[in-house]
Protein backbone atom coordinates (compact mmCIF):
# COMPACT_ATOMS: atom_id res chain seq x y z
CA UNK A 1 0.00 0.00 0.00
CA UNK A 2 1.38 3.42 -0.86
CA UNK A 3 0.18 6.86 0.84
CA UNK A 4 0.72 10.24 -0.35
CA UNK A 5 1.59 12.37 2.79
CA UNK A 6 1.45 16.16 2.05
CA UNK A 7 3.66 17.57 5.16
CA UNK A 8 2.88 21.92 5.49
CA UNK A 9 5.23 22.55 8.53
CA UNK A 10 4.05 25.99 8.47
CA UNK A 11 5.30 28.76 11.20
CA UNK A 12 7.03 29.03 14.47
CA UNK A 13 7.34 25.25 16.31
CA UNK A 14 5.43 24.03 13.21
CA UNK A 15 8.45 22.76 11.86
CA UNK A 16 10.23 21.14 14.62
CA UNK A 17 7.26 19.32 15.97
CA UNK A 18 6.36 17.69 12.76
CA UNK A 19 9.71 16.45 11.94
CA UNK A 20 9.28 14.43 15.10
CA UNK A 21 6.27 13.29 13.70
CA UNK A 22 7.48 12.69 10.52
CA UNK A 23 10.07 10.18 11.94
CA UNK A 24 7.36 8.32 13.60
CA UNK A 25 5.58 7.61 10.54
CA UNK A 26 8.25 6.34 8.66
CA UNK A 27 8.57 3.66 11.31
CA UNK A 28 5.14 3.09 11.21
CA UNK A 29 5.85 2.33 7.78
CA UNK A 30 8.74 -0.02 7.98
CA UNK A 31 6.42 -1.85 10.94
CA UNK A 32 3.12 -2.08 8.82
CA UNK A 33 4.66 -2.73 5.36
CA UNK A 34 3.08 0.82 4.27
CA UNK A 35 5.23 3.12 1.82
CA UNK A 36 4.69 6.63 2.79
CA UNK A 37 6.20 9.37 0.06
CA UNK A 38 6.47 12.76 1.96
CA UNK A 39 6.03 16.51 -0.14
CA UNK A 40 6.35 19.28 1.75
CA UNK A 41 4.59 22.37 0.77
CA UNK A 42 4.57 26.03 2.48
CA UNK A 43 1.40 27.37 4.00
CA UNK A 44 0.68 30.60 6.87
CA UNK A 45 3.41 33.42 7.10
CA UNK A 46 6.03 30.88 5.95
CA UNK A 47 4.32 30.85 2.51
CA UNK A 48 3.54 34.27 2.39
CA UNK A 49 7.10 35.06 2.72
CA UNK A 50 8.73 33.10 0.44
CA UNK A 51 5.81 33.57 -2.05
CA UNK A 52 3.30 36.60 -0.72
CA UNK A 53 0.41 34.71 -0.40
CA UNK A 54 -0.90 32.14 2.92
CA UNK A 55 -2.20 29.45 0.68
CA UNK A 56 -0.37 29.12 -2.57
CA UNK A 57 -2.45 27.29 -5.43
CA UNK A 58 0.49 24.81 -5.81
CA UNK A 59 0.06 24.18 -1.80
CA UNK A 60 -4.01 23.56 -2.02
CA UNK A 61 -3.36 21.50 -5.59
CA UNK A 62 -0.81 19.24 -3.55
CA UNK A 63 -3.12 18.68 -0.62
CA UNK A 64 -5.92 17.55 -2.79
CA UNK A 65 -3.85 15.31 -4.96
CA UNK A 66 -3.22 13.60 -1.39
CA UNK A 67 -4.17 11.46 0.78
CA UNK A 68 -3.90 13.07 3.83
CA UNK A 69 -2.02 15.96 5.27
CA UNK A 70 -0.09 16.93 8.06
CA UNK A 71 0.37 20.35 9.27
CA UNK A 72 2.26 21.95 11.96
CA UNK A 73 1.08 25.14 13.16
CA UNK A 74 0.26 28.55 11.80
CA UNK A 75 1.11 32.44 12.33
CA UNK A 76 3.35 35.04 14.38
CA UNK A 77 2.36 38.18 15.82
CA UNK A 78 4.79 39.66 13.35
CA UNK A 79 1.82 39.38 10.20
CA UNK A 80 -0.88 40.65 13.34
CA UNK A 81 -1.42 43.91 11.28
CA UNK A 82 -1.99 42.58 8.38
CA UNK A 83 -5.53 42.51 6.63
CA UNK A 84 -7.43 39.52 7.90
CA UNK A 85 -7.28 38.50 4.15
CA UNK A 86 -3.53 38.48 4.11
CA UNK A 87 -2.70 36.97 7.51
CA UNK A 88 -1.01 33.69 7.82
CA UNK A 89 -4.28 32.06 9.03
CA UNK A 90 -5.96 32.16 5.99
CA UNK A 91 -3.67 29.73 4.69
CA UNK A 92 -5.33 27.35 7.51
CA UNK A 93 -9.20 28.64 6.48
CA UNK A 94 -8.22 28.38 2.88
CA UNK A 95 -7.51 24.81 3.55
CA UNK A 96 -10.04 23.88 5.37
CA UNK A 97 -12.73 25.41 2.85
CA UNK A 98 -10.58 24.10 -0.11
CA UNK A 99 -10.67 20.57 0.98
CA UNK A 100 -14.16 20.87 2.56
CA UNK A 101 -13.25 19.69 5.94
CA UNK A 102 -16.48 20.27 7.77
CA UNK A 103 -15.53 17.88 10.57
CA UNK A 104 -12.98 18.89 12.94
CA UNK A 105 -12.38 15.87 16.18
CA UNK A 106 -10.83 17.45 18.94
CA UNK A 107 -10.03 14.40 21.60
CA UNK A 108 -9.36 15.72 25.14
CA UNK A 109 -8.54 13.27 27.10
CA UNK A 110 -5.98 13.12 30.14
CA UNK A 111 -2.75 11.33 30.54
CA UNK A 112 -3.17 10.22 34.60
CA UNK A 113 0.63 10.69 35.14
CA UNK A 114 -0.14 14.21 33.97
CA UNK A 115 -3.38 14.72 36.40
CA UNK A 116 -1.25 17.22 38.74
CA UNK A 117 -0.29 19.88 35.35
CA UNK A 118 -4.26 20.68 34.98
CA UNK A 119 -4.93 23.80 36.50
CA UNK A 120 -7.94 21.99 37.89
CA UNK A 121 -7.87 20.09 40.91
CA UNK A 122 -6.30 15.76 40.14
CA UNK A 123 -9.78 14.56 41.10
CA UNK A 124 -11.69 17.04 39.14
CA UNK A 125 -10.10 16.53 35.70
CA UNK A 126 -9.30 12.26 36.73
CA UNK A 127 -11.51 11.11 34.13
CA UNK A 128 -11.60 13.74 31.18
CA UNK A 129 -12.54 12.08 28.48
CA UNK A 130 -13.76 14.40 25.61
CA UNK A 131 -14.53 14.40 22.40
CA UNK A 132 -15.24 17.92 20.69
CA UNK A 133 -17.16 17.60 17.26
CA UNK A 134 -16.41 21.29 16.05
CA UNK A 135 -18.13 22.27 12.83
CA UNK A 136 -15.16 23.64 10.56
CA UNK A 137 -16.64 25.25 7.60
CA UNK A 138 -19.49 27.38 8.19
CA UNK A 139 -20.66 29.75 10.81
CA UNK A 140 -19.32 33.01 11.90
CA UNK A 141 -15.68 31.91 9.70
CA UNK A 142 -16.76 31.38 6.41
CA UNK A 143 -20.28 33.38 6.21
CA UNK A 144 -20.98 35.93 3.98
CA UNK A 145 -21.06 39.02 4.18
CA UNK A 146 -18.53 40.06 6.02
CA UNK A 147 -16.75 43.34 5.61
CA UNK A 148 -14.92 46.08 7.41
CA UNK A 149 -15.49 49.55 6.51
CA UNK A 150 -14.90 52.92 8.24
CA UNK A 151 -17.59 53.02 10.62
CA UNK A 152 -18.93 49.61 10.78
CA UNK A 153 -17.81 46.11 10.36
CA UNK A 154 -19.32 42.78 10.04
CA UNK A 155 -19.32 39.26 10.07
CA UNK A 156 -22.20 36.98 9.71
CA UNK A 157 -23.54 33.31 11.39
CA UNK A 158 -25.28 30.95 8.66
CA UNK A 159 -25.60 27.50 8.84
CA UNK A 160 -28.00 25.65 5.89
CA UNK A 161 -29.72 22.42 7.15
CA UNK A 162 -26.86 20.01 5.08
CA UNK A 163 -24.41 20.93 7.28
CA UNK A 164 -26.18 21.10 10.65
CA UNK A 165 -27.00 17.36 9.73
CA UNK A 166 -23.75 16.18 8.67
CA UNK A 167 -21.50 17.38 11.70
CA UNK A 168 -24.39 16.43 13.95
CA UNK A 169 -24.50 12.42 12.13
CA UNK A 170 -20.35 12.63 12.64
CA UNK A 171 -21.08 13.94 16.20
CA UNK A 172 -23.69 10.97 17.14
CA UNK A 173 -21.54 8.07 14.94
CA UNK A 174 -18.47 8.83 17.57
CA UNK A 175 -21.27 8.50 20.29
CA UNK A 176 -22.08 4.72 19.38
CA UNK A 177 -18.53 4.27 19.57
CA UNK A 178 -18.06 6.17 22.81
CA UNK A 179 -20.07 6.09 26.00
CA UNK A 180 -23.27 6.89 23.72
CA UNK A 181 -23.57 10.79 24.82
CA UNK A 182 -24.06 13.82 22.86
CA UNK A 183 -24.00 17.65 24.01
CA UNK A 184 -25.17 20.32 21.70
CA UNK A 185 -23.72 23.37 22.48
CA UNK A 186 -25.96 26.25 21.40
CA UNK A 187 -27.03 29.88 21.78
CA UNK A 188 -30.88 29.04 21.15
CA UNK A 189 -31.60 31.63 24.30
CA UNK A 190 -30.34 34.34 22.15
CA UNK A 191 -29.61 33.61 18.23
CA UNK A 192 -31.96 32.19 15.61
CA UNK A 193 -29.21 30.37 13.79
CA UNK A 194 -29.01 28.49 17.09
CA UNK A 195 -32.29 27.86 16.79
CA UNK A 196 -32.16 26.53 13.84
CA UNK A 197 -29.00 24.09 14.99
CA UNK A 198 -30.68 22.95 17.36
CA UNK A 199 -34.34 21.81 15.83
CA UNK A 200 -32.01 19.79 12.88
CA UNK A 201 -29.87 18.16 15.68
CA UNK A 202 -32.79 17.47 17.01
CA UNK A 203 -34.46 15.40 13.86
CA UNK A 204 -30.62 13.78 13.36
CA UNK A 205 -30.93 12.65 16.94
CA UNK A 206 -34.47 10.66 15.59
CA UNK A 207 -32.22 8.39 13.83
CA UNK A 208 -29.53 7.68 16.88
CA UNK A 209 -32.50 6.20 19.62
CA UNK A 210 -29.30 4.36 21.38
CA UNK A 211 -27.35 7.79 21.67
CA UNK A 212 -28.34 10.40 24.46
CA UNK A 213 -28.69 13.89 23.56
CA UNK A 214 -29.22 16.78 25.92
CA UNK A 215 -28.27 20.28 24.45
CA UNK A 216 -26.24 23.53 26.88
CA UNK A 217 -25.93 27.25 26.17
CA UNK A 218 -22.67 27.67 25.25
CA UNK A 219 -21.81 29.82 28.47
CA UNK A 220 -23.22 27.50 30.64
CA UNK A 221 -21.30 24.55 28.65
CA UNK A 222 -17.91 26.70 28.87
CA UNK A 223 -18.64 26.88 33.07
CA UNK A 224 -19.23 23.48 33.12
CA UNK A 225 -16.27 22.50 32.02
CA UNK A 226 -14.01 24.24 34.89
CA UNK A 227 -16.83 22.32 37.08
CA UNK A 228 -17.50 18.97 36.14
CA UNK A 229 -15.15 18.26 33.09
CA UNK A 230 -16.48 14.39 33.90
CA UNK A 231 -19.38 14.70 32.95
CA UNK A 232 -18.64 14.90 29.39
CA UNK A 233 -18.76 12.04 26.37
CA UNK A 234 -18.89 13.94 23.23
CA UNK A 235 -19.48 17.80 22.67
CA UNK A 236 -21.40 18.98 19.15
CA UNK A 237 -20.79 22.20 18.16
CA UNK A 238 -20.37 24.77 15.69
CA UNK A 239 -17.49 26.62 14.35
CA UNK A 240 -16.45 29.67 16.74
CA UNK A 241 -18.03 28.10 19.94
CA UNK A 242 -15.93 24.89 19.07
CA UNK A 243 -12.59 27.47 18.59
CA UNK A 244 -13.52 28.27 22.01
CA UNK A 245 -14.28 25.42 23.73
CA UNK A 246 -11.90 23.17 22.32
CA UNK A 247 -8.94 25.70 24.09
CA UNK A 248 -10.80 25.45 27.46
CA UNK A 249 -10.80 21.38 27.30
CA UNK A 250 -7.61 21.14 25.85
CA UNK A 251 -6.29 23.40 29.02
CA UNK A 252 -8.07 20.95 31.38
CA UNK A 253 -5.65 18.28 30.23
CA UNK A 254 -2.91 20.27 31.68
CA UNK A 255 -0.90 21.37 28.68
CA UNK A 256 -2.12 22.50 24.66
CA UNK A 257 0.93 20.68 23.94
CA UNK A 258 -0.80 17.59 24.59
CA UNK A 259 -3.55 17.32 21.91
CA UNK A 260 -4.34 16.02 18.52
CA UNK A 261 -6.96 16.80 15.98
CA UNK A 262 -8.36 15.80 12.43
CA UNK A 263 -10.10 17.56 10.26
CA UNK A 264 -12.45 15.46 8.15
CA UNK A 265 -14.48 15.62 4.87
CA UNK A 266 -15.61 13.89 2.09
CA UNK A 267 -11.68 13.96 0.11
CA UNK A 268 -8.43 14.14 2.20
CA UNK A 269 -8.31 14.75 5.67
CA UNK A 270 -5.88 17.37 7.86
CA UNK A 271 -4.32 16.45 10.91
CA UNK A 272 -2.54 18.78 13.08
CA UNK A 273 -1.98 19.61 16.66
CA UNK A 274 -4.50 21.78 18.44
CA UNK A 275 -1.75 24.30 19.44
CA UNK A 276 -0.69 26.91 17.37
CA UNK A 277 3.22 28.01 16.82
CA UNK A 278 3.95 29.31 19.74
CA UNK A 279 6.47 31.69 18.42
CA UNK A 280 7.97 32.32 22.08
CA UNK A 281 9.91 29.34 21.95
CA UNK A 282 10.17 29.04 18.22
CA UNK A 283 13.86 27.30 16.95
CA UNK A 284 14.48 26.44 20.61
CA UNK A 285 14.21 23.03 20.36
CA UNK A 286 12.22 22.76 23.18
CA UNK A 287 7.95 22.71 22.01
CA UNK A 288 6.75 19.65 23.05
CA UNK A 289 5.76 17.05 19.88
CA UNK A 290 3.44 14.90 21.94
CA UNK A 291 -0.01 16.58 19.65
CA UNK A 292 1.58 16.54 16.69
CA UNK A 293 2.85 12.57 17.48
CA UNK A 294 -0.77 11.63 18.48
CA UNK A 295 -2.19 13.49 15.43
CA UNK A 296 0.11 10.43 13.66
CA UNK A 297 -2.17 8.29 15.36
CA UNK A 298 -5.64 9.66 14.50
CA UNK A 299 -4.53 10.00 10.51
CA UNK A 300 -3.77 6.03 11.09
CA UNK A 301 -7.14 5.60 12.86
CA UNK A 302 -9.52 7.97 10.74
CA UNK A 303 -7.85 7.84 7.04
CA UNK A 304 -5.51 4.88 6.71
CA UNK A 305 -7.02 1.69 8.54
CA UNK A 306 -4.42 1.33 10.90
CA UNK A 307 -5.76 1.43 14.13
CA UNK A 308 -3.22 -1.22 15.76
CA UNK A 309 -0.68 1.11 14.86
CA UNK A 310 -2.65 4.02 15.81
CA UNK A 311 -3.39 2.28 19.38
CA UNK A 312 0.42 0.84 19.46
CA UNK A 313 1.31 4.89 19.18
CA UNK A 314 -1.02 5.80 21.78
CA UNK A 315 0.47 3.65 24.26
CA UNK A 316 3.90 4.85 22.98
CA UNK A 317 3.38 8.08 24.17
CA UNK A 318 1.47 6.97 27.61
CA UNK A 319 4.37 4.89 28.86
CA UNK A 320 7.01 7.52 27.80
CA UNK A 321 5.18 9.88 30.17
CA UNK A 322 4.63 7.53 32.88
CA UNK A 323 8.74 6.90 32.50
CA UNK A 324 8.51 10.73 34.10
CA UNK A 325 10.00 12.12 30.31
CA UNK A 326 8.92 15.70 30.48
CA UNK A 327 9.14 18.41 28.20
CA UNK A 328 9.23 21.74 29.47
CA UNK A 329 5.37 22.97 29.94
CA UNK A 330 4.50 19.82 31.42
CA UNK A 331 7.29 19.76 33.72
CA UNK A 332 7.09 20.10 37.16
CA UNK A 333 8.71 23.69 38.33
CA UNK A 334 12.80 22.75 39.03
CA UNK A 335 12.24 19.09 37.61
CA UNK A 336 14.37 18.00 35.06
CA UNK A 337 12.78 18.46 31.31
CA UNK A 338 14.23 16.97 27.74
CA UNK A 339 14.00 18.91 24.41
CA UNK A 340 11.81 18.10 21.45
CA UNK A 341 13.42 15.68 19.17
CA UNK A 342 14.80 13.69 22.48
CA UNK A 343 10.75 13.62 23.65
CA UNK A 344 10.00 12.09 19.65
CA UNK A 345 12.93 9.89 20.13
CA UNK A 346 11.79 8.48 23.26
CA UNK A 347 8.52 7.93 22.02
CA UNK A 348 9.45 6.24 18.32
CA UNK A 349 11.98 3.97 20.54
CA UNK A 350 8.88 3.13 22.70
CA UNK A 351 6.62 2.56 19.75
CA UNK A 352 9.36 0.36 18.25
CA UNK A 353 9.93 -1.89 20.92
CA UNK A 354 6.16 -2.80 22.24
C1 LIG B 1 -7.74 26.64 15.71
C2 LIG B 1 -7.11 27.99 15.52
C3 LIG B 1 -7.62 28.57 14.21
C4 LIG B 1 -9.11 28.76 14.33
C5 LIG B 1 -6.93 29.86 13.76
C6 LIG B 1 -5.43 29.72 13.70
C7 LIG B 1 -7.47 30.33 12.43
O1 LIG B 1 -7.39 28.81 16.60
O2 LIG B 1 -7.53 25.75 14.87
O3 LIG B 1 -8.44 26.47 16.70
O4 LIG B 1 -9.57 29.79 14.81
O5 LIG B 1 -9.84 27.85 13.94
MG1 LIG C 1 -8.41 27.83 18.19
Amino acid sequence: MSIRIAVLPGDGIGPEVVREAVELLKLVGEKSGTIFTFTEALVGGAALEAQGEPLPAATLALCRESDVVLLGAIGHPRWDTLPADKRPERGLLGLRGGLGLYANLRPARIFPSLAAASSLKPELVENIDILIVRELTGGLYFGQPRGIEAERAFNTMIYHRHEVERIARVAFDAARRRRGRVTSVDKANVLEVSQFWRKIVLEVAGEYPDVTLDHLYVDNCAMQLVRNPGQFDVILTENMFGDILSDEAAMLTGSLGMLPSASLGSGTALYEPVHGSAPDIAGQGIANPIATMASVGMMLRHSLSLPEEADAIDRAISRTLESGARTREIAPAGAAWIGTVEMGQRIRDAYAQP
